[in-house]
């Protein structure tokens, strides 16, 4: 297997493995090791049957339920991610991390290309490490022991129901009525397996801090979420039909561009289950 980094800071595709057949526990073990250095990798190969993109989901995590999109027939961990060639509105397309607002936010998202547009529609992920770490130590001080308060209704992009409603090709069959779903959690989050610490507020689900009201808190999220998508921090992935990339969700953000209109571009995506941030 060969690691070729995407940027300076975040981000690696990986040549030489072919994630529709089984792994041995030396590909495994490199696979992980891999996505802890980097936080995203990017596997391009054949298009995935839904067992083998589940099976390949182990690697990194155990699939989990999304709770706002019905998944597929037979397979209620993966939902389809589509923008038709009429739609104008794109899933993902703010900076964010993946449910945030859930007690247990994703460990991580595995994404799958089937279709693609001719040009455009990569996704870009910043490095929340990074982003921690280039903050004075008089920020890093006034962030510490900091909560923010999530909620499902991304309030400062104008609600989860009005974004959904614009996407035509996934709001007709496969938009699930959930209830609003809000969680407190640390700003500054510490990886569990590799002790790293990272800013973990966005600007889609982070709505105020404990204690404060929104709009105290507003000026100081909206300066973090900038900070945090710095371009020196992020990468940009490219995709092609059988292109897999995983996230490591607790130490990152995406978007996805909205810059194909008129193109199809069809994800399959696993959310695997995460555990409380500290
Ligand atoms: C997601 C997401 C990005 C994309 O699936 O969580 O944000 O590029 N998608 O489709
Ligand atoms: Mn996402």
């Amino acid at each position: 297997m060969e690691v070729q980094p995407l940027s300076g800071t975040i981000g690696a595709r990986i040549a030489g493995i072919d994630l529709s057949q089984e792994m041995s526990n030396s590909q495994a073990a490199d696979i992980h090791a891999a996505f802890l250095a980097h936080k995203v990798l990017v596997f391009d190969g054949p298009v995935l049957t839904p067992q083998q993109q589940l099976r390949a989901a182990l690697l990194f995590g155990e699939p989990d339920i999304y709770p706002f999109i019905k998944g597929m027939e037979g397979f209620p961990e993966i939902i389809e991610i589509l923008k038709t060639e009429t739609d104008k509105s794109n899933f993902g397309g703010g900076w964010h991390s993946d449910t945030t607002y859930m007690e247990k936010p994703a460990l991580g998202t595995m994404l799958h290309a089937l279709e693609v547009p001719p040009a455009g529609g990569n996704t870009l992920f910043a490095n929340m490490v990074a982003a921690y770490d280039a903050l004075s130590d008089g920020m890093k001080s006034a962030l510490e022991g900091l909560k923010a308060v999530n909620d499902s209704n991304a309030l400062y992009s104008g609600g989860r129901a009005a974004a959904m409603a614009k996407m035509d090709g996934m709001a007709k069959a496969n938009v699930v009525e959930a209830e609003t779903y809000v969680s407190e959690h640390p700003v500054v989050r510490t990886h569990p397996e590799t002790g790293q610490r990272g800013l973990y507020v966005n600007r889609s689900h982070s709505k105020r801090f404990v204690g404060m009201t929104m709009e105290e808190s507003k000026p100081l999220i909206q300066y973090l979420s900038a900070h945090s998508v710095c371009p020196e921090f992020t990468c940009s992935v490219s995709w092609k039909p059988g292109t897999v990339t995983v996230w490591d969700n607790r130490v990152t953000q995406h978007c996805a561009l909205n810059d194909y209109h008129g193109h199809r571009r069809l994800m399959r995506r696993i959310t695997l289950k995460g555990d409380k941030p500290q």
